[in-house]
């Protein structure tokens, strides 16, 4: 039996080159290795945007069809949509009642989210109830699926680390061994900066998303930071100082690549602009395919369709199954 991993992701929309190489290669590799279950997580997007919905429903179908696209299998991972996994919701009440509130204070992400806010709205911002249970909820959607590991990036792993008390918690107070305590498995990836070479994020307005076409993508890339010290295209450039479009070539471009460039640059005979119109190139023949298959599912909604209502009917069932047994454990009527 392979081992089982659960993670997901919050709608925000099309997704970007950051959630690419961050996130969804890493699920891409891993689906094949472990019997995974891939989630939109809308709830959780409620537990801040409840005042901005109306744009959910085509966020959650913007991402599944960039997951499909980035090669994430249906017939392989079960994809699906937390709301339409009611038995989640269930789960979660068990896990309140038995989550002491301290545990939830703590939440070092929790304290960050809560930080955001006020500084938005006001030193007096309220926090919701449902804010506060962020990492309950999020222990519900992992514990749902009864999982061995979660694949996240280390902003995460403080909520891992309440998902693994509260499961130490149940099977201590049920005197029972039935759940796992989950591991985190730290994504590893290539961290990529924004165009402007601070944190790529889609608030900022330096991102290139998946979704991009061709020519937005190099109109981006053709604003990308290089070597600010660099005057003239025949000056001695530094490609260890160029912010960020040597630091894309080294995570897109091939050894040969990054060599030329390396040697072209410090020997002046690449100016920044030819450099980046050709790192532009390369760019899009490597999204070339994705962004292919992300026009036939933009032009077939009805099988975007199925495939969600499919994958959240197989979750529900497996959910169904682990949630008879807590009932059971618990002593539920
Ligand atoms: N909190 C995660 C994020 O913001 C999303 C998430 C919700 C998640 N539930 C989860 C991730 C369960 C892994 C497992 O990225």
């Amino acid at each position: 039996m392979k081992e089982r991993i659960v993670s997901g992701m919050r709608p925000t929309g099309k997704l970007h080159f950051g959630h690419y190489l961050g996130v969804i290669q890493n699920w891409e590799e891993l689906q094949h290795k472990y019997d995974s279950y891939f989630f939109v997580a809308d709830w959780h997007a409620l537990t801040t945007k409840y005042d901005k919905t109306e744009t959910l429903k085509e966020d959650v179908i913007d991402v599944v069809i960039d997951w499909l696209s980035c090669g994430i299998d249906p017939e392989v991972s079960t994809i699906y949509v937390q709301s339409l996994v009611p038995e989640i919701a269930e789960l979660n009440v068990y896990l309140s009642m038995i989550t002491p509130q301290n545990w939830v204070e703590r939440d070092p992400c929790l304290k960050d989210m809560a930080k955001i806010i006020r500084s938005k709205d006001g030193a007096g911002a309220q926090i919701n109830y449902g804010l506060m249970g962020y990492p309950v909820l999020m222990s519900a959607d992992i514990m749902m699926f009864n999982s061995n590991f979660v694949p996240v990036g280390s902003d995460q792993v403080a909520h891992i680390e309440i998902t693994r008390d509260i499961a130490r918690r149940f099977n201590n107070l049920y005197k029972t061994d039935f759940f796992n305590e989950p591991k985190p498995l730290l994504n590893h990836c290539a961290l990529i900066c924004g165009l402007d070479g601070n944190k790529m994020g889609k608030s900022f307005h330096n991102d290139i998303k998946i979704s991009d076409t061709e020519e937005i993508t190099t109109k981006k890339i053709m604003t990308a930071i290089t070597d600010r010290s660099r005057m003239r295209k025949d000056d001695p450039g530094h490609p260890d100082d160029c912010e960020v479009a040597f630091k894309y070539w080294q995570i897109f471009g091939s050894e040969q690549d990054i060599q030329t460039v390396r040697c072209e640059c410090e020997k002046g005979l690449r100016g920044c602009a030819d450099c980046k119109r050709q790192l532009a190139k390369v760019i899009n023949a490597r999204f070339a395919p994705i962004r292919e298959k992300r026009k036939y599912y933009e032009e077939h909604p009805e099988i975007v369709e199925k495939i969600i209502r499919e994958g959240s009917e197989k979750a529900r069932t497996e959910a169904k199954k682990v949630l008879q047994n807590v009932r059971n454990i618990i002593g539920m009527y």
